[in-house]
């Protein structure tokens, strides 16, 4: 049925579903649509500047990635502000249960719901927002495994954030939310979104660009989200509980 193939059709069935409130289960039982549900996407952005120069990108980037993702179908249910945080002291896993102080498990509680992140980070001599690192930074990688990332990357120059983003790659990696292959890199961002998130020119090119990397996150979100519901992903690969040398090969003692 070619209504059932892909992810745009699959959409167009979600809608349908939802407006006959047809049964998910009934569904999936045919094999066809696994998941019926809007994806949750927590976004953590990377701005931390308050005033220019250079003009400050992070908010109209920001709308323009919420806007982007909301019209795609899927709910922001967290929008990360790396001014929230502090300078890492004592990560959200190295608290005792009991004490972990409220913002971070507020921050633990979003992170866990959602489906999949996309991360937004302006670049820094070459480099992600120090920002975003930080907040990542705060939770370990239970938080985040077995769930795929986006990475949006902009710059005031031409290579959109590019060296940014692949610098982002591995750290999230390392945190288990693997990065889909496309990404989005917005070049001279001051003239290539409005302040209200719109692009200024070509908007169906710049829907068919964030397309391609959204409709992966969705994708492996879509397929790492039923998938859980037949294996469980921490079963071998247990959360570190004592030290990160946990990870490490076998010595002799
Ligand atoms: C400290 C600093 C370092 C920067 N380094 C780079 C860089 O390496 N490459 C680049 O293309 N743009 C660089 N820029 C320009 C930023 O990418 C651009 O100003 C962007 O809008 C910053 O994001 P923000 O406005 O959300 O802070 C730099 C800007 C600042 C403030």
């Amino acid at each position: 049925m070619n209504l059932l193939r892909g992810r745009c059709n699959t959409r167009k069935l979600r809608t349908a579903i939802i407006g006959t409130c047809l049964c998910h289960r009934a569904l999936s039982s045919l094999g066809r649509i696994p998941s019926c549900t809007a994806l949750k996407i927590a976004v953590v952005t990377g701005s931390t500047r308050t005033s220019g120069p250079p003009s400050i990108n992070g908010p109209r980037i920001a709308s323009f990635v919420r806007h982007e993702l909301e019209e795609r179908g899927n709910t922001i249910v967290a929008e990360i502000d790396p001014r929230d945080f502090p300078l890492l002291e004592k990560p959200e896993f190295a608290h005792h249960r009991r004490t972990v102080p409220k913002p971070l498990r507020e921050a633990r509680a979003v992170l866990e719901e959602a489906d999949a992140y996309v991360c937004i980070t302006p670049e820094y001599n070459h480099a992600p927002s120090p920002g975003l690192v930080n907040v990542l930074n705060h939770f370990g990688s239970s938080v985040f495994s077995f769930k795929p990332s986006a990475i949006v990357s902009y710059s005031a120059g031409q290579w959109g954030g590019t060296r940014a983003a692949i610098a982002l790659r591995p750290i999230l990696s390392e945190l288990g939310a693997l990065p889909v292959s496309a990404m989005i890199h917005i070049p001279n961002a001051q003239d290539a979104i409005d302040d209200d998130g719109t692009p200024t020119t070509d908007p169906k090119r710049w829907k068919e660009y964030c397309g391609r990397c959204f409709s992966q996150l969705e994708w492996w979100a879509d397929a790492a989200k039923n998938h859980k519901e037949i294996a469980d992903p921490f079963e071998e690969s247990k959360p570190f509980r004592l030290t990160p040398s946990q990870r490490n090969a076998p010595k002799k003692q």
